[in-house]
């Protein structure tokens, strides 16, 4: 079965078993992912905002623009790869995701991985990373390949900071952008 069919699917599952019934019922639609289920890089964020919401679409606000920015500097689109959230629906007034709510989604989020078979998962945010690296701290690490054992396989992590922490504060916008620059480098390398 091809795979935008299995995320179909999936996106099926996580309807059909209530994940998080709170969040569901005060938000508009599951966000499960958009861009290139055939991708070698995959980007998780932290939550749906509410443009997300509306338009059930990953990044496509004030962040999304910031992160299409960064893709288009590294020479990439958003068909190039794919972007996702560890929690799928949007947590009111923005709050940040619970521990319970990251934890409910997590499993579904590994399916995802399994099904795109990416050769690079980028971590936006400390939300997404701290699953994944866990006791790890993003200032320490941001843009830093790390390679963890996922199932069968290996997978390479890279921790980003995330684009809507990075919008008011210049610093770290630069950061960002400069660790974004190096991931064609870093794939090639794989
Ligand atoms: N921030 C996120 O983490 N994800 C989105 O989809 C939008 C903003």
């Amino acid at each position: 079965m091809n795979k935008q069919l299995q995320l179909d699917e999936l996106k099926a599952k996580i309807l059909s078993a209530n994940i998080c019934p709170e969040l569901a019922a005060q938000a508009t639609q599951l966000v499960l992912g958009d861009g290139n289920p055939n991708a070698d890089i995959v980007f998780i964020g932290e939550a749906p905002g509410k443009n997300e919401d509306e338009q059930g679409l990953p990044f496509v606000g004030a962040a999304g623009k910031f992160l299409n920015e960064m893709l288009a500097a590294a020479n990439l689109n958003r068909s190039d790869v794919y972007i996702t959230n560890i929690v799928k629906y949007r947590p009111p007034n923005n709050r940040d995701p619970l521990p319970e709510e990251k934890k409910a989604f997590w499993p579904y989020l590994l399916k995802q991985l399994q099904i795109i078979q990416p050769k690079v998962v980028i971590t936006l945010g400390r939300h997404s990373m701290e699953y994944f690296l866990p006791d790890m701290r993003i200032s320490m690490i941001h843009g830093q390949p790390k390679r963890i054992q996922f199932g069968d396989d290996k997978l390479v992590i890279i921790p980003l900071y995330h684009p809507a922490a990075a919008l008011y504060n210049g610093g770290m916008r630069s950061t960002l952008m400069e660790d974004f620059l190096n991931v064609p480098e870093i794939l090639k390398k794989l």
